[in-house]
């Protein structure tokens, strides 16, 4: 087995993903391990998560700080007092600054609930139906300086229902993240994917821009 990939994973709510990525870790023959949890809110359901796997957790309140520049500099102390090979996103609903996403680059993961480069940002489900999409989905992506637009990993694509609604078609896409983020991380982990100069890799080949496609 590859040597271990320390990882700690930032959050804002539920924590879903992360909770995903904890079940998967407990498999065992996954060189990645999650070392710490790190939520911008105090109420973050996903803290309560991180406790029962028995993983470190911290609170780090945006609040408390002047500005974005501020917080961001203490947040990348706090990351960096772990020792991470890999930052994972998960939920984690801030903007970051152009120096901490330079200061992660290439080791630093985002999921977006989304077929990325369609609707950046927020409300992502109402969007896709609004548009009368046929297939929406969600993306992990390398993060950089631009918002969810770093090059794609993998995207899992759902067919979208005549009679979904925005809950309706998040619940479905929830269920395909929590299916690829994991499995992301896990390439991460293995030293299977890497970001090269040109994009995504996987085992040493460029990926498509969509990313690896998962259809179901
Ligand atoms: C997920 O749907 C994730 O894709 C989204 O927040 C949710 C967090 O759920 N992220 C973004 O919108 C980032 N732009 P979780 O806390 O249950 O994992």
């Amino acid at each position: 087995m590859p040597a271990r990939c320390d990882v700690v994973v930032l959050i804002s709510g539920s924590g879903s993903n992360l909770q995903a990525l904890i079940d998967t870790l407990q498999a065992g023959d996954n060189p990645a391990r999650i070392r710490a949890v790190i939520a911008n809110r105090a109420d973050a359901y996903g803290l309560e998560r991180a406790k029962a796997a028995g993983i470190d957790s911290q609170v780090l309140d945006h609040k408390a700080f002047a500005g974005r520049e501020a917080f961001d500099a203490a947040l990348i102390e706090l990351i960096d007092s772990f020792t991470p090979q890999l930052v994972v996103l998960a939920g984690f609903m801030r903007i970051l600054s152009p120096d901490f996403v330079r200061h992660y680059q290439g080791r630093l993961l985002n999921i977006h609930p989304s077929l990325l480069p369609k609707y950046k940002g927020l409300h992502t489900h109402q969007r896709a139906l609004e548009a009368g999409d046929s297939e929406h989905g969600c993306s992990v992506h390398f993060v950089t300086e631009e918002l969810d637009g770093g090059p794609l990993v993998v995207q899992a694509v759902i067919p979208v229902r005549s009679d979904d609604s925005p809950e309706s078609l998040a619940a479905r896409v929830h269920v395909q993240e929590h299916q690829i983020y994991p499995l992301a991380v896990r390439w991460f982990a293995e030293g299977r994917l890497h970001l090269g100069p040109q994009g995504a890799m996987l085992d040493g080949q460029p990926l498509p821009a969509t990313g690896h496609l998962i259809r179901t």
